[in-house]
């Protein structure tokens, strides 16, 4: 990054001692220090319940960034220098008396203020309003929340209006901490800068969209707040969407925030919605049974440690999506994601259509559309795939498929890509919105997974049951089959 930050910003971290804090917020700072961005009078106030001095926390601070940086990166001058910026105050968030304290570490020495609520969804209204009552923000204030927004519409509109009640939208940063994947801003970068898939870009030479993005993991020990979300609230109505969204999505006039949101909206906006019976050839809701991961016996789902017997809640979704516009008439999405499946895995495959007129041999057929895969995670780049002719006097015009091939790492004989947080971070620093979610993106996004999950609790059927370490339930693959196609992985 060549970028300087001249603006000061403190930061206010409320959740501190909190796992999103210690595993990505904090070793992100660091990094952020390690580059040279933070301005040298910028301050953070870690910000928890836990009655501990400030060296403590300073001293916890350290073990995590131990932890969670990898070695080559940690270094203990720059965590010195880091360190020397965090203050600790023990605060009880309900307690508005409590939050004086802050006005008066703000007022110390007043700059542009970072709110991050690294705390549960429920907890930002109250945050924000005790944050008010006591003068502890202003106009210049950032706010950064993170999903889940609630969990389903209506939820959303409650959070929403709450924070709305003390900040204005511009000031409002709602992460989504896809968007601050390197690889998933690539997209903007290859779809529009590059004239060649410009105009490839369309129901006339596309004919579906793969999205897959795929966990090894199970729940992690997560149980009590996985089954209340489950798949399609967890990584469907904000991670998968904001993908479709930015593979949909039109060019915008230029990169500013709105222009690249209000293109984003209209694409969400057209999702044509799953009724009831659209759902068996459109949705398929899978949960993990025990199977292997890694080459490991690992547990089923519900008997995972805190599991609650009999949950119907999703591990595993697939969908089939349609936008209903004129870019994307006939051209299906279809999306995947879900726990405990092989591989950790974040991949787009952009199938275009065949050539209109085939000559070669007709058991070749099949070979006959170009593909171009993105690969978001891990091993990020990017492949067209291509047919050539096979090489060789008795090869006739037999047909090869190969790789036009990009490979971050090699090509470009990059270092480190940074964490989304680091990129997410350093944009909230800079003031720039166009990494993070607007408020009608969260609510239209709602709007087409409740359908999806009202569509479930009616129907009152159970989820497919898939083996830990496959691809899910096999009814997911008759649905891309049905239409004549396969997942990647299965071509
Ligand atoms: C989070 C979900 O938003 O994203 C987790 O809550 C999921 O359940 C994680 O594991 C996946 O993120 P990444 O960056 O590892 O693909």
């Amino acid at each position: 990054m060549a970028e300087q930050n001249e603006t000061r910003c403190d930061l206010m971290m409320f959740g501190a001692l909190g796992d999103l804090a210690q595993r990505k917020l904090f070793p992100a700072l660091y990094q952020l220090e390690r580059a040279k961005l933070l301005h040298p009078k910028s301050r953070i106030l870690a910000i928890a319940r836990k009655s501990l001095s400030r060296d403590e926390v300073r001293g916890l601070l350290r073990e995590c960034l131990q932890k969670h940086v990898k070695s080559g990166e940690f270094e203990q001058a720059v965590v010195d220098c880091f360190l020397e910026r965090v203050d600790y105050q023990c605060l009880d968030f309900t307690d508005p008396g409590g939050f004086s304290v802050l006005k008066d570490w703000r007022s110390a020495e007043p700059s542009n203020l970072i709110v991050y609520m690294a705390t549960l969804p429920a907890m930002y209204g109250e945050i924000a309003r005790n944050l008010r009552s006591n003068d502890c923000c202003d106009r210049n204030t950032r706010v950064v929340v993170e999903k889940p927004i609630g969990h389903d519409l209506e939820s959303s509109k409650v959070i929403n209006d709450e924070l709305g009640e003390v900040y204005n939208e511009d000031q409002l940063f709602r992460i989504d901490h896809y968007l601050g994947k390197e690889t998933v801003q690539n997209l903007i970068a290859l779809r529009f800068a590059n004239n060649l898939f410009a105009s490839q870009w369309d129901q006339n030479h596309i004919s579906h969209v793969e999205i897959s993005v795929a966990e090894s993991v199970g729940i992690e020990g997560r149980w009590g707040y996985f089954d209340k979300a489950g798949q399609v609230r967890d990584m469907v109505q904000n991670h998968l969407l904001q993908l479709l969204c930015l593979i949909a999505m039109d060019p915008p006039s230029d990169l500013s925030a709105d222009s690249i949101r209000n293109e984003k909206v209209k694409v969400l906006k057209a999702l044509r919605k799953i009724t009831p019976d659209m759902m068996d050839a459109h949705v398929v809701r899978g949960q993990y049974t025990a199977g292997t991961s890694a080459g490991k016996p690992v547990p089923g789902y519900l008997e995972e440690e805190g599991a609650a017997r009999g949950s119907k809640t999703e591990t595993f979704v697939a969908l089939k999506a349609v936008i209903d516009n004129w870019r994307w008439s006939g051209v299906p999405f279809y999306i995947r994601t879900g726990k405990r499946l092989p591989e950790k895995l974040s991949q787009i495959i952009i199938h275009f259509k065949p050539a209109p007129h085939y000559i070669f041999d007709s058991d070749q057929k099949h070979l006959a559309n170009n593909k171009l895969i993105i690969r978001l995670q891990p091993d990020e780049g990017m492949a067209l795939q291509i047919l050539t002719k096979d090489q060789g006097l008795d090869k006739g015009m037999r047909l090869r498929e190969g790789p036009l091939e990009l490979t971050f790492s090699e090509t470009f004989e990059t270092d480190r890509i940074p964490d989304a947080y680091e990129r997410l971070l350093w944009e909230i620093m800079k003031g720039n919105q166009y990494l993070f979610v607007r408020r009608d993106e969260v609510e239209h996004a709602w709007l087409w997974v409740d359908q999806i999950m009202r569509n479930w609790d009616e129907s009152g059927q159970p989820p497919k049951r898939y083996a830990a370490g496959t691809w899910g339930p096999v009814a997911s693959i008759a649905m891309i089959t049905r239409d004549g196609r396969s997942w990647y992985e299965d071509a």
